[in-house]
């Protein structure tokens, strides 16, 4: 199996990068190719300058997709929306710098029956997450400005990452360390040692000619790794 710190490592393509017109036949592709969730990244254009899709979109995939549907909140006050998006999501992550009240955000999607997860910014230290691990699922490190898929993994993530498993390792809980952005075949192995088990990738998996082969190369990393 291929673990980081005893854990599986899972891949999770992000839907951003698909060609949308096709984007069941993506969603369908890529989980047969061996994916478990399906990144779902929804955009503002507030808390990020970009605008991505809603609810509706990601429910319209479910008929597609058996996988973990991981939903990624780049909007301000997310609180607003939870119901909404936890009647289509398995994990929902929010960020830290997008509410008034993170814990407050993260027991009410638990109390949805959905997995919490907490995301910070490549600014936010990783330390300013622990009192609310309480209430998280799992940890987010963006390794990009969140907005834009295609850019480059920014390196001092690999620090945030080591911090981000210690914290969770501190806290006691099962939390999952996910990591956001820049993520490909070559980075996975260091990625996966600093502590995270649960990649996310869109260039790298809907961009190359063979998108079924780079999820295998990223599980593949994984292997090395252990
Ligand atoms: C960026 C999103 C990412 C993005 C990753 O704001 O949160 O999930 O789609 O794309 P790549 O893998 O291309 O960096
Ligand atoms: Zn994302």
């Amino acid at each position: 199996m291929n673990t980081s710190n005893g854990r599986k490592i899972i891949i999770a393509p992000s839907m951003l990068a698909c060609d949308f017109a096709r984007a069941g036949e993506e969603a369908k592709k890529v989980c047969e190719a061996g994916a478990e969730y399906l990144h779902l990244d929804v955009m503002d254009g507030d808390f990020v300058p970009n605008i991505s899709f809603g609810a509706d979109f990601i429910g319209s995939l479910r008929r597609f997709s058996d996988a973990v549907f991981d939903v990624h909140l780049m909007i301000r006050e997310p609180a607003r929306y939870l119901e909404k998006f936890a009647a289509v999501s398995d994990v929902i992550t929010v960020h830290y710098e997008a509410c008034d009240d993170p814990g407050g955000a993260l027991r009410r999607i638990r109390a949805l029956g959905r997995k919490a997860g907490i995301s910070v910014r490549p600014a936010t230290p990783v330390g300013v997450i622990k009192p609310y691990l309480p209430f998280a699922d799992s940890i987010l490190i963006m390794s990009v400005e969140p907005g834009f898929g295609g850019q480059s993994f920014i390196p001092s993530s690999l620090e945030k990452i080591r911090e981000a498993r210690e914290l969770a390792s501190a806290a006691g809980g099962d939390i999952d360390i996910e990591v956001d952005g820049g993520v490909n075949a070559g980075n996975a192995r260091e990625i996966i040692s600093a502590g995270a088990n649960v990649l996310v990738a869109g260039s790298a998996v809907f961009r190359s000619a063979d998108p079924a082969e780079s999820i295998r190369a990223l599980l593949a990393a994984g292997e090395r790794e252990t």
